[in-house]
């Protein structure tokens, strides 16, 4: 979604607002802006990328006070005048704005009933003249945004700037905004891990909440004039600057640094002797575990694939009913919620609107929900309180790859650790156990010798669509295939379980279609082997994910071995040649894979 930097202090704020854009950019990236106070303020903005707006950037911008952003576009096209900042119309007063304003068009008609003039089409530039009106009206900046939300129905991450006073008035509601603390300095920020460079003093705003930033001094209230209860945090873990480092693509490089980070995920998180998981976060004892009724676990895109296995893996080892719940549907279905079940938020980012919704929705119905996320201190890990943190370090590549794993990871630490407070052995335990911790030297053999990718890139950047088959816990890693290949390469993808082909995708198949089918050697391996001839006998090619040794290679025409591990853990490895597939496609097309369009990181409006 938007990134949204700011900075009030001593220093000259353009490179510090220049370099948060940077940092930001994976958030959003169909254009950037910047607005820096000096006497007047200045507003440069300009579609594209951050390296885009620098090229239009004046060698040095005076002024120690300033907001920047960058956009995914809700309302309006990508044009300059639809890129943050915003200002009014005497140049007064500047904003950045992350959300949707909902009543938009009914306040921006009447606003130009009355005269005003929009150089936007956007819905965020009704605050900027909403909040003029108030100052020319006698309010204090404060007041005047106070005031001018009052008149929004809709979310918002906002940022506003005054020619004519030394002040940041930052608000949130619905989309993530925290406040830096500095010496003499102030910083605001989508993201923590922008400012970690600058202070690792935080408070994280909640809904409702605003803050008043001057020079070394930071204020915050609510919405209603009370003061807010606002908690200075350490940010602890200081997310290294992610550098691309030999790697042409953070796409690639996160791809290559899946066994470092499933490492992260599972030490310290088995208990070998005992054959269990220990995801102490969670905070539940073996006596909880064993009163929970059933399991839901909520997420979007590649986090509601890796819930998808998860709820597979806590069926089989635990026996307690797991359904897995795409988020964006689950708040608006009116769910019934049993305070006797466990319910799991999963997010990389920790800031998906439909998510963080769902677990509010949970809660407000009494439920339990626990975070598995990436993101540490983000939205959703502070909204449940409680959970698992998965360790993958700073994913920047839309596309997620790393952060895939070590959900699925962390949902199978889950999956022994009940199970071991129910019915699963020590024994049965200990050998997952030592699968699981197996897994990253397997993950590390097989990207040192990933197989034929090349000729499976070669079939699939010719594809008009492409098939993704698989059946068990390879469903989802079907689904999660051909999210990638879309999301990287814009081809048309379809992942379904290969016993439900027949019902209907078949119909898609004729001479050459391409085919993926991912079928280790579990007890799905036969049926699935029926799907690969059913689409062989209508001219299909296949190209199969399987374990190493197996005799189904054959059914392949393009057949990619991976190591052999636990039935229950082989998403950690099939999953990997997909990851593959679908970087080298992207190249192939020469998409820009790290930043694919219409796409965001982190999707923060519903
Ligand atoms: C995954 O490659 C996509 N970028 C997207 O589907 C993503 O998984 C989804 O938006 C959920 O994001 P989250 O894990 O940060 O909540």
């Amino acid at each position: 979604m938007c990134g949204i930097i700011g900075y009030i202090g001593m220093q000259n704020a353009s490179p510090i607002l220049v370099d948060g854009l940077r940092k930001l950019e994976y958030r959003g990236y169909d254009s950037a802006g910047i607005a820096v106070k000096n006497g007047d303020i200045s507003i440069h903005k300009k579609i594209g990328k951050v390296a885009d707006l620098e090229s239009i950037l004046p060698k040095k911008i005076e002024g120690t006070c300033g907001i920047a952003h960058t956009r995914w576009a809700t309302h309006g096209g990508v044009t300059d005048a639809n890129a943050h900042p915003h200002a009014s119309e005497d140049g007064k007063v500047a904003i950045i704005h992350n959300g949707i304003i909902e009543n938009a068009s009914q306040i921006r008609k009447h606003l130009q009933s009355e005269g005003v003039k929009f150089s936007s089409e956007t819905d965020s530039e009704v605050l900027v003249h909403l909040i003029h009106r108030n100052l020319e009206g006698g309010s204090a900046p404060l007041t005047a945004v106070r005031k001018a939300l009052r008149r929004i129905r809709g979310t918002w991450g906002l940022c506003v700037l005054f020619a004519d006073h030394e002040a940041i008035i930052c608000a949130r509601n619905g989309s993530p905004l925290v406040v830096g603390i500095g010496e003499g300095e102030s910083y605001i920020a989508s993201d923590p891990h922008a400012l970690t460079p600058y202070t690792q003093r935080v408070i994280f705003l909640e809904d409702g909440d605003l803050a008043e930033l001057t020079p070394g001094d930071i204020r915050t209230s609510r919405m209603d004039g009370s003061a807010a209860d606002s908690t200075v945090t350490t940010i602890e873990e200081t997310w290294a600057e992610a550098e691309l480092g030999d790697f042409p693509h953070f796409m690639l490089k996160e791809i290559h640094e899946q066994p470092e980070a499933l490492r992260h995920c599972i030490t310290g998180r088995t208990l070998g002797s005992e054959g269990t998981g220990k995801l102490g976060g969670l905070g539940l004892s073996p006596r909880e575990l064993q009163r929970i009724s059933h399991v839901r676990l909520i997420g979007c895109g590649t986090a509601l694939h890796a819930c998808q296995v998860g709820r597979l893996s806590i069926e089989t080892l635990a026996r307690v009913p797991a359904l897995a719940h795409v988020a964006s549907e689950f708040r608006y279905n009116d769910p019934v919620i049993d305070s006797n079940a466990l319910y799991f938020a999963v997010s990389q980012s920790g800031e998906t609107a439909d998510t963080l919704a769902a677990v509010k929705e949970i809660q407000l119905k009494g439920g339990r929900v626990r975070g598995v996320i990436n993101v540490v201190g983000s939205s959703i890990a502070r909204q449940c309180g409680s959970g698992a943190y998965i360790h993958s370090g700073p994913e920047q590549a839309v596309a997620s790859t790393k952060a895939f794993t070590n959900m699925v990871a962390a949902l199978s630490l889950f999956a022994i650790q009940i199970g071991r407070a129910r019915t699963l052995s020590r024994a049965q335990g200990r050998n997952l156990i030592k699968s699981l911790n197996a897994v990253p030297n397997k993950i590390e053999e097989y990207l040192a010798n990933p197989g034929p990718i090349a000729e499976a890139v070669a079939l699939l950047s010719k594809a008009k669509s492409v098939l993704f088959l698989g059946r068990g816990v390879s469903a989802p890693v079907a689904r999660e295939g051909a999210l990638k290949l879309m999301e990287v390469a814009y081809i048309p993808c379809l992942g379904y379980p290969a016993g439900e082909m027949k019902h209907g995708p078949i119909a898609l198949l004729e001479e050459g279609s391409p085919v993926v089918v991912i079928a280790p050697n579990d007890s799905h391996r036969n049926k699935t082997i029926s799907s690969i001839h059913e689409c062989r006998a209508r001219g299909a090619k296949i190209i199969l994910i399987h374990e190493e040794g197996d005799s189904i290679a054959e059914d392949g025409d393009i057949s990619i071995p991976v190591p052999s591990t636990d039935s229950m853990f082989t998403p950690l490895l099939t999953v990997l040649p997909l990851q593959l597939i679908a970087y080298h496609t992207a190249l192939a097309l020469d998409c820009d894979v790290d930043r694919p369009r219409n796409l965001a990181k982190s999707v923060t409006v519903e």
